[in-house]
């Protein structure tokens, strides 16, 4: 039976990737999109190029009543993220699912949301109980799961690179991400800082002194507070994509087939994650408008080092694919469905 769905932050890059794919899903039932108020006169048409001819429900303002007069099972939240830690609790209260792609309940530390996030947790209970959504890494957890915690998208990249390296790394000599994300990771603000002419042929590193997806990957990855990680992203003057080169270093040498098969034992089943043969490395090309993700590396330091480049688009795998796979788990359907 389909599973009625919900999509608030409808009119917003990841969530009209999201109503996109929800809308052709063989087992989901859009009842509801919503926006802020401001964007209640978009048509349902217009929240994505490929729904251009489609006809769904009306975008309404959000507000828990409204999303909860629709009765859905699965509310999915890609709204700013004080929005998303209001309206959870009282969706989860009413026995919906959510999937949130905020990063609202990503961090098990309660103490870390006003410094990272500007914001005192309204429902610090919350964190505990959410399943941190990053597909490939989650068993049996997501199965009936009534709160996901959608990755962000740099974490998604970095943490799908270097969770399966983890039992090699020497975490004691500096770790370092150097991350570089397509314009659209900002959402559709309109600031003069992501003006065409500001961003066109145009390169920077932004939030290099603390971004909030670096506690998010210290968490996931288990690495101590003081050990020297170092997250820096990057503006690319493109609209979507992600790709994040690492450079690590091993607590012993390595052989090439070595770190192949620690990437084969996290991923051989994996249905969206490629790992390409040492020395081969992805590029952006090879994953933009897919939910898929691609990882290469090269040893260096006669094995004791390694560069990692993994891609991702931002807007699917690190957004919208992810928290599709993420239902899919939740109500054990394939996970590959709505997304092949
Ligand atoms: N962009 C990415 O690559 C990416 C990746 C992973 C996770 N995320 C996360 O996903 C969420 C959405 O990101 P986005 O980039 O898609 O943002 P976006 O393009 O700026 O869209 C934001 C959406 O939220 C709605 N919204 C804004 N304020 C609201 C309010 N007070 N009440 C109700 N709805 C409100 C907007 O409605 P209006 O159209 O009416 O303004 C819009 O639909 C964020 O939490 C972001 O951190 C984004």
């Amino acid at each position: 039976m389909k599973k009625r769905v919900s999509i608030a932050g409808a009119t917003g890059y990841s969530g009209g990737e999201l109503t996109a794919l929800l809308f052709k899903h063989p087992s989901a039932e859009i009842v509801g999109v919503f926006s802020s108020a401001s964007g209640k006169e978009t048509p349902f048409g217009r929240l994505h190029p490929s729904l251009r001819k489609s006809q769904g429900p009306p975008v309404l303002p959000l507000s828990a009543e409204a999303v909860l007069g629709a009765s859905p099972d699965a509310v999915f939240l890609a709204t700013p993220n004080e929005v998303s830690a209001e309206i959870a609790p009282v969706l989860l209260e009413a026995g919906v699912t959510v999937i949130d792609l905020a990063g609202s309940f990503r961090l098990r530390d309660a103490a870390a949301y006003p410094g990272w996030y500007g914001f005192a947790h309204p429902a610090p209970a919350l964190l505990g109980q959410a399943v941190y959504g990053l597909t490939e890494w989650c068993g049996e957890e997501l199965r009936g799961a009534r709160l996901v915690a959608n990755p962000g998208c740099y974490p998604t990249s970095v943490l799908l690179a270097l969770k399966p390296l983890r039992p090699f790394l020497d975490l004691s000599l500096p770790l370092v991400c150097d991350s570089k994300s397509g314009v659209s990771g900002a959402g559709k603000k309109s600031d003069l800082a992501f003006s065409f002419t500001e961003l066109a042929g145009n390169f920077k590193a932004y939030g290099v002194s603390g971004h909030r997806h670096e506690p998010e990957m210290r968490q996931e990855l288990g690495v101590p507070a003081d050990a020297p990680f170092s997250f820096v992203p990057h503006l690319l003057p493109v609209a979507r994509g992600i790709l994040s080169t690492m450079h690590v270093t091993f607590a012993r040498a390595v052989t090439g087939a070595e770190v192949s098969a620690l990437f084969d034992a996290s991923y051989s089943s994996a249905p969206f994650v490629s790992v390409l043969p040492e020395g081969s490395l992805p590029e952006l090309a090879d994953v933009v408008q897919t939910p898929r993700a691609a990882i290469g590396f090269v040893l260096k330091g006669g094995g004791r080092r390694a560069v990692v480049v993994s891609v991702i688009d931002n807007l699917l795998k690190g957004a919208a694919s992810q928290a599709v796979q993420n239902f899919n788990r939740v109500f054990s359907f394939d996970e590959k469905e709505g997304l092949s």
